[in-house]
């Protein structure tokens, strides 16, 4: 499965990733903004766990790397939920910084999301975001998606508790 924006492409992980992951990865701005189980320092080792944990089958139709001038330059995907939640995608972006503020992720997000809608049948992307990260926001009211809430002090990062903002966007809303 591939994706094509303007200037970059979204496609599966494959081997051979493993070093542009690790170095647009490991930058401290990204971690802060995602969940724990993205570490920094970012290794080549920890490039080469998630490299292979992407090329597992299932993991192919919903984690993509944001390709770049030939570069695994990012990463956006979008999980199906389980059971009772089944019909809902957890959506999580990041790109590497020499890349920001040029509209990518506001594509790559728009892509994905059709993408979820259409070929995945789910019927509501989601989206968290911590209190301090005013770019994320901003990406996903431009793509349609509703502040749904604010769950308070809910995320601890970096020795402080945040609140984290949960976004949401409805099939055919
Ligand atoms: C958040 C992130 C994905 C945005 O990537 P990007 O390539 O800069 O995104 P885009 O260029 O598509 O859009 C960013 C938007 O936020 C706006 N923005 C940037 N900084 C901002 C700020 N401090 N306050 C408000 N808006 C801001 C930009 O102006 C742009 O909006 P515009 O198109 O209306 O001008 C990127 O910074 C990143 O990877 N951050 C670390 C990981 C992360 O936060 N992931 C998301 C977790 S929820």
């Amino acid at each position: 499965m591939e994706l094509k924006g303007s200037n970059f492409t979204l496609r599966p992980w494959r081997k051979g990733d493993e070093e542009s992951l690790a170095k647009h990865a490991n930058n401290e701005k990204i971690a802060d903004n995602l969940a724990d189980r993205f570490p920094h320092p970012y290794t080549l080792k920890d490039a080469k766990e998630w490299i292979k944990h992407c090329t597992e089958e299932a993991q192919k139709k919903t984690n993509f790397t944001i390709e770049v001038g030939g570069e695994a330059a990012g990463g956006i995907e979008v999980k199906p939920d389980k059971e009772e939640k089944k019909y809902t995608g957890v959506l999580g972006y990041w790109l590497g910084e020499e890349h920001w503020g040029k509209g990518m992720i506001s594509e790559a997000v728009n892509l994905v999301t059709n993408y979820a809608f259409t070929e995945l049948g789910l019927e509501r992307v989601e989206a968290s975001v911590f209190e301090y990260n005013p770019a994320s926001m901003r990406v996903l009211e431009k793509n349609g998606f509703e502040k749904e809430g604010v769950l308070r002090k809910r995320i601890f990062k970096n020795n402080n508790l945040v609140d984290e903002y949960m976004f949401a966007k409805i099939k055919g809303e």
